[in-house]
C-alpha cells in the first residue's frame, strides 16, 4: 500500500502561531494529527489590539517550538513530510514573512513542495476537514479582517456576491466589546454579556439594510454603539446595549444572507444548496442560531466549521495544502507575502467613501 500524504501547514498571518500535521484518507476527509494554535492575546491586549511588530517578533521566537511540538504530536517522523503549505496572504506582512521564510526552509532542506496558501482560502474550505463538501456552495467568511459572500466554485475559483464596504463583522464586535470595557479581542467574550441583556432595550441602525444587494456595512452600527455608550446609566445596560448590539447584527445577516441566496442560486443550478459559514465569528452562537433558521426557510443546508477550527489555526491552511498538492500546485520559493491577497480576484476594491452600490 502506497503512503498516503502528509501535509505540514504553517499560520502566521496575525496573531496566532499555528502549526498542524494533516494526513490524506484517500476519502474526502482527511486526518488532522496535530493542530498547535499559540494565541497571543496576552502580547496584545494591553495595546486594545494587535501591534504588527510585537506579533512577529513572538512568531521569530515561537515557529519552531510550536512546529517541533507539532511534529512530536502527530507521531512521524520529519522525513514522512511531503510538502509544505504555508499562508501567503493576507495579513500583515512582517507576520506573514515569518511563516514563510520558516516554511520554505524546511522544504527545501526536505527537497520536498511548498506550497503558499490564501488564508481565506483556509476559512473558506475549513469544514471539509469533517464534512463532505462540493463545489459549488454559498459562504459567508466572517472573520476580523473580512466580511464577505462568494460563490465557492471549486478549489482556486471564487466569485464575490457581496462584501463590507467599511469595517468586518469581528472588527464590530472587538470594538463594541472594547466600548462596553471588555478587554480585546472582545468578540468571543461579548456573548457572555448578550446572555444577560435585553435585546430589545436600544434601538440601533442597520446601514445600507434596503440597498446594496449582499453588501454589507458596520461603520455607521459601530458609531452609534459609542453614542450610546455615553448614556449607560447602569452595568445591567451595558449588557441591553451588547444583546441589542447581537439583534441588529442577526437581523442585517439575515436579511444579508437571504439576497446572497438569491444571487447564488441566480449563477449556480445545483440540486443541493449549501451554505458554509466560516471564520473567527462564525463561532458566535446566536449568529450560528439565526443563520441555521433562515437557511432552512430556503432549502440551504447550514455547514459550519467545528468551533476549535472557526478561529485562525494551521489545519485549515495543511488541507488547502493538500488538495492543492494532490494537483501538483506548487509554488516556486521566490513566492512573497501578499498583505491583500484576494480570494475573487476579480472583485472590484469597494472600500471608501463614494462607492457605487
Ligand atoms: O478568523 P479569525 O480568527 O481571524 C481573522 O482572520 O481575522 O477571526 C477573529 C475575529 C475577531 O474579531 C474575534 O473577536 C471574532 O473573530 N470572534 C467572535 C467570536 N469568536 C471570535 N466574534 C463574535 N462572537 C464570537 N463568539
Ligand atoms: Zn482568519
Amino acid at each position: 500500500m502506497t503512503k498516503k500524504s502528509i501535509i505540514l501547514g504553517i499560520e502566521t498571518s496575525c496573531d496566532e502561531t499555528a502549526v498542524a500535521l494533516v494526513q490524506d484518507t484517500g476519502n474526502d476527509i482527511p486526518k488532522i494529527l496535530s493542530n498547535i494554535v499559540s494565541s497571543q492575546f496576552d502580547i496584545h491586549k494591553e495595546f486594545g489590539g494587535v501591534v504588527p511588530e510585537l506579533a512577529a517578533r513572538s512568531h521569530v521566537e515561537k515557529i519552531n517550538l510550536i512546529a517541533k511540538k507539532a511534529i512530536l504530536e502527530s507521531k512521524i517522523n520529519i522525513n514522512e513530510i511531503s510538502g509544505v503549505a504555508c499562508t501567503s496572504g493576507p495579513g500583515l506582512i512582517i507576520c506573514l514573512s515569518v511563516g514563510l521564510n520558516f516554511a520554505k526552509g524546511i522544504a527545501s532542506t526536505l527537497k520536498i513542495p511548498f506550497i503558499g496558501i490564501n488564508h481565506l482560502e483556509g476559512h473558506a474550505l475549513s469544514p471539509k476537514l469533517h464534512t463532505k463538501l462540493e463545489y459549488p456552495y454559498l459562504l459567508l467568511l466572517i472573520s476580523g479582517g473580512h466580511s464577505q459572500y462568494l460563490s465557492v466554485n471549486g478549489l482556486g475559483d471564487y466569485k464575490r456576491l457581496g462584501t463590507t464596504i467599511d469595517d468586518a463583522l469581528g472588527e464590530a464586535y472587538d470594538k463594541t466589546a472594547k466600548i462596553l470595557g471588555i478587554e480585546f479581542p472582545g468578540g468571543p467574550k461579548l456573548e457572555e454579556f448578550v446572555k444577560r441583556g435585553d435585546p430589545n432595550k436600544f434601538k440601533l441602525p442597520k446601514p445600507i439594510l434596503d440597498k446594496g444587494g449582499c453588501n454589507l456595512s458596520f461603520a455607521g452600527l459601530k458609531t452609534a454603539i459609542l453614542r450610546t455608550s455615553k448614556e449607560i446609566k447602569n452595568e445591567q445596560e451595558k449588557f441591553d446595549l451588547a444583546a441589542s448590539f447581537q439583534k441588529t447584527i442577526e437581523e442585517i445577516l439575515n436579511v444579508k444572507t437571504e439576497k446572497a441566496f438569491k444571487e447564488f442560486k441566480k449563477i449556480n443550478t445545483t440540486n443541493k444548496y449549501n451554505f458554509v459559514v466560516a471564520g473567527g465569528v462564525a463561532a458566535n452562537s446566536g449568529i450560528r442560531n439565526k443563520l441555521t433558521k433562515i437557511s432552512e426557510k430556503n432549502n440551504f443546508k447550514p455547514i459550519f466549521p467545528d468551533l476549535r477550527l472557526c478561529g485562525d489555526n494551521a489545519a485549515m491552511i495543511a488541507m488547502v495544502g493538500l488538495e492543492k498538492y494532490k494537483v501538483k500546485n506548487f509554488d516556486s520559493l521566490d513566492l512573497i507575502a501578499n498583505p491583500r491577497l484576494p480570494l475573487d480576484k476579480n472583485a472590484k476594491f469597494l472600500k471608501g467613501a463614494g462607492v457605487e452600490l
